[in-house]
């Protein structure tokens, strides 16, 4: 026996009808904002994610040599794959690009609750529109995903951050332009490490300010109202008092938007990617728990940088499907989903290609109907009608044949009646519509 690779889930049907109700729910929500689906290949040079992902992603990548000597890897993310298509597009697409994609990513993570190493993400990503309200459009759109599902602010936080509030304050610290990414790197890291190895992090980039340096980013990691940020950030010269403004547009965007009671402006969210350039977010579980459900932000350089000459703002985010799963169960928020066949045909032996050619008619109707593949009794057909979950039992005895009827039997009522074989369609349709027999 072949286990499955650990990380890798199978989807027997029916967690692959509760895969779907989250893939239905993030199609139908991305119209609504009027967002175009897309689809790109899995596997991609090797070179696109060492260069553009950063190096938390490249250590976790799916990579090797394919039978042409290229270095290929299977995609951890989609962010680089679209930039690298809208470069390559620019000038015929029409702006501003609105594009959504749901697909599986690959990532070598340590298999843990809400982590596998092969899951599905939603991405939706806004490109050619600089302001705020692009960004406030992309969370609008995350919040009203999570609405729809029946999740509001009792149980989803979206964690607001700015990468240029965080460039400002380091800025005022005195940290270098050079050690500013390494920085930010250890800033992101320590919510999921020891105070000594943030130090000693912080240290490696600011000889002898390790420690000082962690109080003082902890200090700003507190930073949690918008009227303080603001107040911080007017003290960081005309370049923070324009930020400030940015700040105070989005969070009235939001607001517009109905969505501000889900946003938590927090500033210990910096973002592991090396590409994002402006206001950052994350959603969690309001309980605190579990990894992130969702997390994005503005990454005004990534397609400049590969295509070299295109230079095109741009901003997006990613939901997962498995803490989003995981969040949904605890709520109690998946529908069971019911895929039992609408109709059960029970025939003699002898009437077999009767049988299947009404199937045949009633499945170009639309509905879904399904048979026993190989001869048995009438007792044992019934049975597995039963089992099948099936509405209606679709029955042609020898008594009706004879006269061209067949009898239809609801198997939930156990109400039946005769009908004209000719008309079955007509009186299932009329049967369903009523929800019994029509008297
Ligand atoms: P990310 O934060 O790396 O962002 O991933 C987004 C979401 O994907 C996470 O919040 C989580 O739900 C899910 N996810 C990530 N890794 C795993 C894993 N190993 N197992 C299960 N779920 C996982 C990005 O990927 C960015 N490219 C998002 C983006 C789009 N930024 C701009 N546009």
């Amino acid at each position: 026996m072949f286990d499955t690779l650990p990380g890798f889930r199978e989807f027997p049907p029916d967690a692959c009808a509760r895969r779907n109700h989250l893939f239905r729910v993030f199609r139908t929500i991305a119209r609504t904002f009027d967002f175009q689906e897309y689809d790109v290949p899995v596997l991609e040079p090797l070179d696109l994610y060492l260069e553009k992902s950063g190096e938390e992603i490249a250590n976790q990548l799916f990579h090797f040599e394919d039978k042409g000597g290229r270095k290929v890897a299977l995609r951890p993310e989609l962010t680089p794959t679209l930039a690298r298509m809208v470069a390559a597009r620019a000038n015929s697409l029409p702006k501003p690009v609105k594009w959504f994609n749901i697909g599986e990513h690959f990532r070598y993570e340590r298999p843990q609750k809400g982590r596998g190493r092969s899951f599905y993400q939603f991405n939706a990503d806004l490109i050619g529109e600089v302001g705020i309200d692009a960004d406030a459009e992309l969370i609008a759109l995350l919040c009203s995903i999570f609405e729809t599902f029946g999740l509001g602010n009792k149980e989803v936080v979206v964690r607001l951050s700015d990468r240029v509030t965080w460039v400002l304050f380091l800025a005022k610290l005195g940290i270098s332009e050079e050690a500013r990414p390494a920085t930010l790197d250890a800033i992101d890291k320590s919510e999921r490490r020891k105070p000594e190895q943030t130090i000693e992090s912080l240290e490696s980039t600011n000889p002898d300010r390790g420690k000082e340096l962690f109080e003082k980013i902890q200090e700003i990691k507190g930073l949690n109202s918008l009227e303080e940020i603001i107040k911080r950030l007017e003290e960081c010269g005309e370049k923070g008092t324009e930020r400030a403004q940015h700040w105070q547009g989005l969070i009235d965007r939001l607001e517009a938007h109905g969505c501000e009671p889900m946003i938590k402006v927090d500033l210990s969210i910096v973002r592991g990617l090396a590409y994002y350039t402006g206001f950052v977010y994350e959603a969690f579980e309001a309980t605190g728990q579990g990894r992130a459900l969702a997390g994005g932000g503005r990454y005004d350089h990534l397609i400049k940088k590969l295509s070299g000459n295109c230079d095109l703002p741009a901003a997006g985010f990613a939901i997962g499907d498995m803490t989003l799963s995981d969040c949904l169960e605890s709520n109690n928020l998946l529908p069971r989903y019911i895929t039992a066949t609408d109709l059960f045909l029970v025939f003699e032996e002898t009437e077999r290609d009767l049988g299947v050619r009404l199937s045949n008619r009633l499945r170009k109707a639309g509905y879904s109907t399904t048979y026993s593949l190989k001869s048995s009794g009438f007792g044992k057909q019934f049975k597995d009608a039963g089992k099948s979950g099936a509405r209606y039992a679709i029955i042609l005895g020898e008594e009706e044949v004879k006269n061209a009827q067949a009898k239809v039997k609801d198997l939930r009522s156990g109400t039946e009646e005769k009908c004209k074989i000719t008309s079955i369609v007509e009186m299932i349709e009329h049967w369903d519509g009523e929800g019994g027999i029509s008297q």
